[in-house]
């Protein structure tokens, strides 16, 4: 396994372009599969997350292409309804495949992706939405087994706005008979770019961005060539990371209102920020001042894919921080890493308690999760002296050439093929 040496202590300094947001990819490869014409994706990122959807396509039957930053899938040949426990277990968002699945062949079989390394995670939302459309699904041994005659649209109602669920009756309803109104629906950016590339293959979804979804079922959809929107969380690692080290950074790609919060909490550190249509210059000079409480929220609210990078960045803050985490169950556990690097910080249930220190010290961490390894990235990046960043398949599950682009900007990071 892969790891970063990095010495810390290098300011940040010049541009970024992010690359296309992983988490609009990956539900548009699932949406593929809903036609047996051709799709092509422009500017998709280099990231195993994405490797591993592609195999799950071929897996489906489906031909899949990368030719340099576009990845075509054509899955005229598809028919395979059933995911390898595997590739299940290896990317969790494999399940809402099940909802693609079941408008193209009426069927589909996946494993239970069970809890996983920032929390609990169950999959009810989608299931219940699944079966209010018409599906019957069978639990048996860890394997999930759904079958329809044909998708009806329903009334659906989610007790919680959840992006993955949001997703899954999208691309179950988009060839539903009839119409489907989801209230209550996820308002991610990623939701809304779900619903224009639907509507690119000729679907008719209009709300996404709103509490209030509402699809029209139509009998096919086409092929499309669509450029997926930029990556809200890898532009927000960016603009942390240059909090932490000092300098001044471009990040390109990311309109403003799609970070709000972020930008609203590091002007309250003492950051500058300027903003104009797609980009977002950042300088960060002197010590910052400590957030005083942020809490993760279903957006527009605090992303908690930033949250780990946010107590990076508070534990050289002045001052104390409160950290509270919303979203999932277990997501401080790169917390006792940060710690190593002499990080003060204090967990109890779903609170961080951050007490800045004044400077941060090279050691030798392990990531464990995805987000939690970019925070030790970015908290090595700040720290004196030097730090090895250990398991880097979790970082490189989300972070297309992080080590390439952070060195354009000054920073001494270099990977270490194990
Ligand atoms: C997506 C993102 C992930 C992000 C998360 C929250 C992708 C590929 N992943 O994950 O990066 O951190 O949104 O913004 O887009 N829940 C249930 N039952 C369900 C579904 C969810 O209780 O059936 C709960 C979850 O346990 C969690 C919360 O709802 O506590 C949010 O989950 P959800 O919005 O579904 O996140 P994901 O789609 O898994």
């Amino acid at each position: 396994m892969d790891k970063f040496i990095i010495e810390g202590g290098e300011r940040l300094y010049g541009s970024v372009a992010v690359q296309s947001a992983k988490n609009s990819v990956l539900p548009l490869l699932a949406a593929s599969i809903l036609t047996e014409e051709r799709v092509t994706l422009k500017n998709v990122p280099r990231i195993t997350d994405v490797a591993c959807m592609g195999q799950i396509l071929c897996e489906l039957g489906a031909e899949v292409r990368f030719a340099g930053e576009d990845i075509s899938i054509e899955s005229a040949h598809a028919s395979n309804h059933r995911i390898s426990s595997s590739l299940t277990k290896e990317l969790r968002s494999s399940v809402f495949m099940l909802g693609a699945l079941l408008s193209r062949f009426g069927r589909a079989v996946c494993a239970y992706p069970g809890g996983c390394d920032i929390g609990l995670r169950p999959i009810d939302l989608h299931l219940n939405a699944l079966k209010r459309l018409g599906v019957e699904i069978v639990e048996r041994d860890g394997m999930i087994f759904c079958t329809c005659e044909k998708l009806r649209g329903a009334e659906l109602v989610l007790d919680f706005p959840s992006v993955g669920a949001t997703e899954n009756i999208l691309l179950a309803a988009v060839t539903a008979n009839g119409k489907t109104v989801i209230e209550g629906a996820a308002k991610e950016p990623e939701i809304v770019d779900l619903q224009n590339f639907l509507n690119a293959m000729g679907a008719d979804v209009r709300g996404a961005g709103t509490d209030v979804i509402e699809i029209a079922g139509v009998k096919a959809l086409h092929g499309t060539e669509y450029t997926p929107i930029r990556d809200r969380i890898e532009a927000g690692s960016f603009l942390i990371g240059c909090a932490i080290c000092g300098g001044e950074l471009e990040v390109s790609g990311v309109r403003a209102e799609m970070i709000g919060l972020l930008l609203h909490k590091l002007r309250e550190n003492g950051c500058k920020i300027h903003t104009k249509n797609d980009k977002i210059r950042i300088v960060s000079e002197g010590r910052l001042k400590a957030n005083r409480r942020i809490e993760t929220l279903p957006f527009p609210g605090f992303p908690t894919d930033l949250q780990a990078q946010a107590v990076a960045l508070n534990s050289t803050c002045e001052g104390g921080a409160l950290i509270v985490e919303n979203l999932f169950e277990t997501r401080y556990k790169y917390v006792p890493e940060l710690m190593k690097m002499g990080a003060d910080i204090e967990v109890k249930g779903r609170t961080a308690f951050v007490r800045g220190v004044k400077r941060l010290h090279g050691a030798r961490v392990t990531c464990g999760d995805l987000r939690g390894g970019a925070a030790l990235v970015l908290a090595a990046l700040g720290a004196e002296g030097t730090s090895e960043v250990l398991d880097l398949s979790h970082v490189d599950r989300g972070y297309a050439r992080l080590e390439e682009k952070l060195q354009k900007l000054g920073a001494k990071i270099r990977r270490v093929r194990m």
